[in-house]
């Protein structure tokens, strides 16, 4: 494996990814990790990240320069190569312009990591400090015009440093630069694959679950679904998973999930038909917050109530992703990085007294629907859009009633088969339909009609911070629109949202 050390960089996460796609199981963790601590990870490389700071700062984040004498290979990349070269006998200083953008970079020693490459290439540059001086131990690998060491060397250590980005896709060549040094440099074999992780993780579960059992909450989507099937994987009847069906899941969902849990994996599945709780207290309720509330509350209360009937129940399994964990800056460095376990269950009150595991948190979102497939789950599951914990609810606006859930259902459900047959479903992030609490008019036959009106929306987004609409091709919407309004009985009107985020949000509340 590779460790990334972090430094606060908005790159780290990307710098695993484009490891990971090397087949080269990567992992990052704090910057402050001790060299002890590293040499028991054992890894046959170390990258230190870019970051914020200015290493002659006082309070600057650093690592521990013992970590340069462990003979693993190090690369430094922008902050991490200044900090590299400042604990080596360099030096750094604020340049006179903040470079950032796109460079040409020349290569003037093409070995190890520039093996095979251009000596002209194009690369990104973001950064206000630089590598002034190398002393003696290092040699540049490459400059452009306003730096001379956009590439360093050292002498005798297996330490390199780039002052660019090779992460990033403004860096053509930066993919193969990583190649080099995780293959070449640092000998990985390039073999890691999902179902060694898969392997391994099922092991460390037994191991931490012994014979007691975990409790895992089914949402229906993806995140959830792979936890609980790689749960089954390694301990079978001792997992009981709970699906809280809150009435306000889309069309057929409830069977679906039932199908693959009992079918497929025959886990020992409790399924709580709390549709009626959830329908009495959100009865009269109209603002978007106070939905989510009551929704919230009444969510703790079923799955309480049905975990308290699960006898020697220790733990909770819960789909947290790599993408969570850095966000809450809570990478780990433990022994069981892998399944972290504490009593922060997201959600879920404290008091519910389980452990945690979270077997997913270090893997991304495409890795995870992968693995999903590799375990045996259905492409349709494993596929579908992330769908919000309210449901339907945010997704009906204004007031909830049963009639205007199954009008909203049967719309939402044309939406996605149409977007579906189109194939298109998989090139957008959320496709789904709004049922909005506003009557027009419209004429059906020789009949004035008096009806709702529903919106479309499809986002297109890496992230789920930022959006764009999907361009939707018109026939398609057209046969969207006949469909609902055909189809659907109480609905004479479709919209098609055109909103980005922001300023809009994906949901409607
Ligand atoms: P917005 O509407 O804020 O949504 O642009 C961003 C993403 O988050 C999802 N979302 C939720 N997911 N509980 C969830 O589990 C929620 O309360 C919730 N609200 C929004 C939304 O579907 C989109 O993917």
């Amino acid at each position: 494996r590779v460790l990334v050390l972090d430094f606060g960089s908005q790159y780290a996460q990307l710098i695993a990814r484009r490891v990971r796609e090397q087949n080269v199981y990567c992992q990052i963790v704090r910057h402050d990790i001790t060299a002890e601590r590293i040499a028991e990870y054992a890894p046959r490389g170390i990258i230190l990240s870019g970051g914020p700071s200015s290493v002659y700062e006082d309070g600057a984040p650093r690592c521990d320069p013992k970590l340069f004498e462990l003979g693993i290979p190090v690369l430094g990349i922008c902050y991490g190569m200044q900090l590299a070269c400042d604990a080596l006998g360099g030096s750094v200083q604020h340049t006179p312009s903040r470079e950032y953008g796109r460079a040409h970079c020349e290569v003037t020693d093409a070995s190890d990591l520039f093996d095979g490459l251009p000596t002209n290439m194009q690369v990104w540059m973001s950064h206000g400090d630089q590598v002034s001086s190398v002393g003696e131990m290092f040699h540049a690998q490459a400059r452009t015009e306003t730096c001379p060491f956009a590439a360093v060397k050292h002498a005798s250590l297996p330490v390199y440093g780039l002052q660019f980005h090779p992460e990033v896709t403004h860096t053509p060549e930066g993919k193969q630069l990583l190649r080099n040094f995780v293959l070449r440099v640092c000998g990985c074999t390039g073999k890691w694959q999902l179902s060694d992780f898969a392997e391994e993780t099922i092991g460390q579960i037994r191991e931490i679950v012994g014979d007691r059992r975990v409790i895992c909450g089914l949402s229906g989507g993806v995140d959830s679904s792979v936890v609980a099937a790689l749960l089954y994987k390694a301990i079978g009847p001792q997992l009981a998973c709970i699906l809280v069906d809150n009435g306000l899941l889309r069309k057929a969902e409830q069977a679906d999930v039932v199908k693959a849990f009992t079918e497929h994996f025959k886990a020992d599945l409790h399924v709580v038909d709390a549709g009626p709780q959830f329908m009495q207290a959100l009865e009269g309720i109209s603002e978007p917050q106070e939905k989510r509330r009551r929704i919230g509350y009444q969510f703790i209360e079923a799955f309480k109530s049905e975990a308290s009937k699960i006898e020697s129940a220790h733990f909770l399994a819960q789909g947290t992703l790599y993408p969570d964990v850095i966000e809450s800056g809570a990478a780990q460095d433990g022994p069981a990085a892998t399944i972290k376990l504490h009593h922060n269950v997201g959600g879920l009150p404290d008091e519910l007294g389980f452990e945690l595991i979270e077997p997913l948190r270090d893997l991304f979102k495409d890795e995870v629907r992968r693995l999903g497939l590799e375990l045996g789950l259905p492409e349709d599951l494993v596929w579908r859009h992330p769908f919000p914990g309210p449901g339907l609810a945010v997704r009906c606006l204004g007031e909830i009633t049963a009639e205007k859930l199954d009008v909203l259902r049967e719309a939402d459900a044309i939406v996605v088969e149409e977007v579906k047959a189109a194939g298109l479903y998989r090139q957008t992030s959320q496709t789904f339909a709004v049922l909005l609490p506003v009557q027009s008019v419209g004429v059906m036959g020789d009949a004035r009609t008096y009806d709702n009106c529903v919106a479309v929306r499809s986002v297109d987004t890496d992230d789920f911070m930022t959006a764009d609409w999907s361009r939707l091709p018109y026939d398609l919407l057209a046969k969207i629109s006949t469909r609902i309004i055909n189809e659907v009985k109480g609905v004479n009107r479709v919209c098609y949202d055109i909103s980005s985020k922001p300023p809009a949000t994906i949901e409607w509340e």
